[in-house]
């Protein structure tokens, strides 16, 4: 089978070609509504078949023989551990801690928040959630108390699952401090918190409230897999929107499970048996997917790492897990492989390692540059594949098939749209653009299996954020465009989403912390290029009139609040105070012009603009302080 015949067939026949992929999972009942549409006249995949994900990722693969494969390898540097874990023993723990979930009250649709380190007991806990039909979040564990306070507000769980603590190369952060924080702060108190006491720290438990997870698993009675229906949410995970509320991205069960075990082998090329390992947090998306999810229903074995690509404990730390565990495809961040090559630009640590059992290095969460694009094909000799995705789709939008037709590779692309997923670019009034052209990049609807059908909540935000701008299609937030042989190119977020790192975060949410400080009278936090982390937000401040406050000063307090107050991972270090911010006349802040002086870009200066010396007097600051892209 060819590229172009898969994919267009998908387009043609999406109904036929998404009801074969259906069948390669066991469902209790199998979808006669392959395309239905719900209640808010969105499309809906497999709405009325029955299923249960942790069934086909688990008890599944052990009735087809692979209860002595191991599941997840887990590798923990920080903590000097490694683990093997069977899809016996897998199952065995994921079925006891259904039990503890349902002891405490959590049934079908209930939803439990888990802020937890990279441990397999995050995954034990996804995945019970999912044997129930509860409904999981997971947190990030590098959230301030603040923002796992709004998650469980607008989750309401039943029930919080976390650890005493996480670990930072070698800093120990105790995790319980943060909780009873966020318990504080958050409206809504969940009933339960089930917290794994590691050995780095002892967590005070609460009497009432807190229960101890190794004595809640010794008692716990393992518990059935629940049917859920194909439209039942899995999960939600809260990504950062162009507001300070952040978006719970809902995830349904029927959809998720039929994209991810197909993509594992048409995009991956990965077959029951084989290493995989996405080397992320299973508090992102590709965590969720790519360490959980899809290797388990496609039978393959998944690396767990709680560790970093340096320092834990050098820029050889990539190589010896692909080494260890015989990794066949590994999938990271491009931010690290820069943190790598920072290091040890001439790749001298590959030398301590065999590499041989890997063929191909998939990159993803940021645009994969082209110095570290060629630095990387010279240095593994595998290809890199760069593809695009976002947590609203699960699983990627563009990207090389590599098990159905590798096509050849362009530096700074993401290759070809993946089977599904109809990519135009538009201009803003919808108008397709020709090659080269850059524009809007929108998917004609209806979205393929996986991608969410709303907003926890929220389908009014949903359809104003993503559906109302140019009907027919949802906007991808990302703007790019093809060249002549329809590859596409990312080329950046056309909203006020910044990725720092490969950590997605809302420049809106940086500027409500920034604004509640007393000396602000107004601010706007932009993205500017990062050699290693991409792109790193910068604070760009007006002061109240008669405060007087010197720069390095306010920057320390504002610094310290955005890592009280969302997280230290944001990377927020500078702060510049301005006189004037560009505005339009009817008072808004001109961030999309801010955001092409940060890139480099040309700008205009629009005519709605309040007083057009504005613009250069920041662009010349910002330049000033070498903060504009080459
Ligand atoms: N819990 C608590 N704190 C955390 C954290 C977590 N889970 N993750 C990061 N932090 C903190 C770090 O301790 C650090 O704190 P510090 O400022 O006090 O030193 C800060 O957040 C920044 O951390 P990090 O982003 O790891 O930056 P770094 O400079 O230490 O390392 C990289 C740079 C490139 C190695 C690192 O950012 C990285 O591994 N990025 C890949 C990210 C990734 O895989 N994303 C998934 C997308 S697919
Ligand atoms: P997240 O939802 O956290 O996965 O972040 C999604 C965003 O990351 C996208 O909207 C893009 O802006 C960016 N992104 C992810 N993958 C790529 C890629 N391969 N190339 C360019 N940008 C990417």
């Amino acid at each position: 089978m060819s590229y172009a015949d898969e994919y267009q067939r998908s387009i043609e026949e999406p109904q036929v070609f998404w009801a074969e992929k259906a069948e390669a999972l066991a469902w209790y009942k199998k979808p006669k509504q392959i395309l239905s549409q719900d209640e808010n006249g969105m499309d809906r995949w497999f709405a009325d078949g029955e299923l249960n994900t942790a069934y086909l990722a688990l008890d599944c693969q052990v009735e087809q023989g692979r209860g002595d494969q191991v599941a997840i390898y887990y590798d923990s540097p920080v903590t000097d551990t490694r683990q093997q874990i069977t899809y016996a023993e897998l199952l065995d723990q994921v079925a006891r801690f259904a039990g503890v979930l349902l002891r405490y009250g959590v049934g079908k649709g209930d939803r439990v928040v888990i802020y937890m380190p990279m441990v397999p007991q995050a995954v034990v806990a996804m995945l019970a959630c999912a044997r129930l039909g509860a409904v999981h979040s997971v947190v990030f564990g590098g959230f301030a108390p603040q923002e796992l306070a709004s998650r469980i507000d607008d989750a309401q769980p039943k029930v919080l699952v976390s650890a005493s603590c996480g670990i930072e190369v070698e800093r120990v952060i105790p995790y319980q401090p943060l909780l009873n924080q966020a318990i504080e702060l958050a409206a809504h108190t969940p009933q339960t918190c089930i917290v794994l006491q590691r050995s780095q720290v002892t967590a005070d438990l609460r009497a009432n409230r807190d229960v101890d997870w190794e004595q809640a698993m010794a008692a716990a009675e393992p518990a059935d897999c629940v049917a859920v229906k194909g439209s039942d949410p899995l999960y939600i995970l809260y990504t950062s929107g162009t507001t300070g509320k952040p978006k719970g991205v809902v995830r349904d069960n029927g959809g998720h499970a039929v994209a991810l075990k197909y993509s594992m082998k048409a995009i991956y090329d990965m077959n029951p048996g084989e290493v995989f390992w996405a080397a992320s947090d299973v508090g992102w998306v590709v965590g969720h997917s790519y360490i959980v999810y899809a290797p388990l229903l496609a039978g393959l074995s998944t690396v767990l790492y709680e560790g970093k690509p340096v320092k834990t404990p050098d820029a050889g730390a990539f190589w010896r897990v692909v080494q260890d565990y015989r990794v066949k495809a590994l999938f990271a961040a491009p931010t690290a492989f820069r943190a790598i090559r920072k290091e040890d630009p001439g790749a001298e640590c590959l030398n301590c390692y065999d590499l041989s059992s890997l063929q191909t290095l998939f990159v993803a969460g940021e645009r994969l540059d082209p110095p570290t694009w060629h630095w990387l094909d010279d240095t593994l000799g595998v290809p890199v594949i760069d593809h695009w995705w976002q947590t609203e789709t699960g699983w990627a939008i563009c990207g090389n098939l590599m098990g159905v037709e590798p096509l050849p590779i362009k530096a700074g692309s993401a290759t070809m749209p993946v089977p599904g997923f109809d990519v135009h670019i538009l201009d803003d009034s919808g108008n397709e653009l020709g090659p080269e052209q850059q524009g809007i990049v929108a998917i004609r609807l209806p979205l393929p299996p996986s991608c969410l059908p709303t907003i926890w909540g929220d389908f009014e935000r949903f359809r104003e954020g993503y559906l109302e701008e140019i009907p027919g299609y949802y906007v991808s937030g990302d703007g790019g465009y093809k060249d002549a042989d329809g590859y596409v190119f990312i080329m950046g977020r056309t909203d006020d989403v910044i990725n720092v790192a490969g950590h997605r975060l809302s420049t809106g949410q940086l500027e409500e912390v920034l604004a509640g400080h007393a000396a602000v009278a107004e601010c706007a936090v932009i993205g500017v290029a990062d050699s290693l982390k991409g792109q790193i937000p910068v604070g760009l401040v007006l002061l109240k009139d008669g405060v007087e406050i010197e720069e390095q000063d306010l920057q320390a307090q504002l610094v310290d609040r955005v890592r009280r107050e969302i997280g230290a991972f944001a990377c927020f270090q500078r702060v510049l105070i301005v006189k004037r911010l560009p505005k339009t006349r009817s008072g808004k802040i001109l961030r999309k012009s801010l955001r092409q002086i940060a890139a480099g870009e040309d700008y205009t200066i629009p005519s709605t603009i309040d007083d057009p010396s504005s613009l250069p007097e920041i662009a010349a600051i910002m330049r000033e302080h070498g903060m504009i892209a080459a």
